[in-house]
């Protein structure tokens, strides 16, 4: 009987985190304040950024940083903002969620929007780009940096997939206006379910946190620490979401932290075992990582013809890859864009994550690489 070999198995250090637990429970606090205050400290340290708030989602995370862009600039229902097919769904939902449009460019080999399909499509109408940093590549957003201080358009990073990365040895995040990172339960930095949002101005952050508890401008942590009389009163400003992180989600998030760039170069170790095995193997084309880029790793993709057989033949070797992702222009709600985004159509039928996690051994990777080789020549 042979082990199946899964996509991500995230790992966490049990003890660890279970004391960081612990300690939530004993004290009492598991909701916002106290560990996610530690999470936004730790990960400003870590990163570099000025500012960072802890959320119970990358998906709210992108949801607010369009919201108060909005805001701040004034911008109206169906403004457009220029966006990738080739990514989750949230990235696009969130442009609807403030009725925006999202307006797809196309892809280049790194599999993030193409700088020069990006320039094509801006119209009066364009406020923003969105860009999506697909399995912690950077691709080439220092084109899209400057195409948009050039044109005067905001910048929103999804770098869902980018803890950890850097770019010519920073880390990622400050190009943007807005970056926003995602802890999710199969992230490369995993907790159960949260995200962190970056504005690059302090006044969006401390904007951003009246918005991510229904709009209080205080919150309960550190209305107990400040000892002063009338805590109690609190003004509510305006209607707000239900989107700030918790203590236990920061709990996780602050050990999963502490060990990420020894477990990024474990990911990059795993992906030069791959690219060791596949370089110049007919038939299996690497999907490549801007040079000057350090990438997390999140993901590792090949693409490959009649994909959709051989993920299954994989299948049949107990071997269980993924798709990163389908072009988002073949679901229905975005099929206006049907069509526009030749690259990206392509790659959606070729494109294959493989199994990519700090529990994979050289033998898994080689295991992997032997049925893909096999497989693909097949014929
Ligand atoms: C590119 C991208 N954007 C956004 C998200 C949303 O992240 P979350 O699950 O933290 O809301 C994901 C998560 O899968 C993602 O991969």
């Amino acid at each position: 009987m042979i082990d199946p070999i899964q996509l991500f198995v995230p790992f966490f250090r049990v003890e660890e985190t279970l004391s960081e637990i612990r300690e939530c429970l004993e004290q009492g606090w598991t909701g916002l304040g106290f560990k996610t205050v530690q999470m936004e400290e730790a990960w400003k340290n870590y990163t570099s950024l000025p500012n960072a708030h802890f959320l119970n989602s990358a998906t709210a995370g992108l949801h607010l940083a369009i919201r108060l862009i909005k805001e701040e600039e004034g911008w109206k229902e169906g403004d457009e903002i220029i966006t990738t097919p080739l990514t989750f769904v949230s990235t696009n939902h969130a442009i609807l969620y403030e009725r925006l449009t999202p307006v797809f460019a196309d892809i280049d080999e790194y599999l993030c929007l193409d700088p020069v399909s990006v320039e094509n499509r801006i119209t009066e109408g364009t406020r923003a780009v969105m860009f999506v940093g697909l399995g912690g590549n950077v691709g080439q957003l220092d084109k899209i940096v400057a195409l948009c201080q050039e044109r005067g358009l905001k910048l929103i990073l999804d770098a869902s997939h980018m803890a950890g990365t850097y770019w010519n040895g920073k880390h990622i995040g400050n190009e943007a206006d807005v970056s926003v990172f995602s802890f999710q339960a199969v992230k490369n930095l995993p907790t159960g379910d949260s995200g962190m949002i970056c504005f690059r101005e302090i006044k969006l952050d401390e904007e951003v946190r009246k918005w991510t508890w229904l709009g209080i401008d205080k919150d309960t942590f550190s209305r107990t620490i400040s000892k002063g009389a009338y805590k109690w009163h609190y003004d509510t400003v305006h209607e707000g979401f239900k989107y700030h992180g918790n203590s236990i989600m920061a709990g996780i998030g602050l050990v999963s932290l502490k060990y990420l760039d020894r477990d990024n170069a474990y990911r990059r170790q795993i992906a030069a075992w791959y690219d060791e095995r596949l370089q110049g193997k007919s038939g299996i084309q690497r999907v490549p990582v801007r040079s000057g880029c350090l990438s997390s790793r999140h993901l590792y993709q090949i693409q490959v013809d009649n994909r959709d057989e051989v993920m299954l033949a994989l299948n049949d070797e107990k071997i269980y890859p993924g798709v990163h992702y389908r072009d988002n222009t073949l679901y229905k709600m975005y099929a206006q864009g049907r069509g526009t985004c030749p690259r990206s159509m392509e790659a959606s039928e070729r494109i294959i994550s493989l199994p990519m996690h700090l529990k994979l051994t050289y033998r898994d990777v080689q295991r992997v690489c032997d049925a893909l080789i096999e497989i693909v020549n097949r014929g």
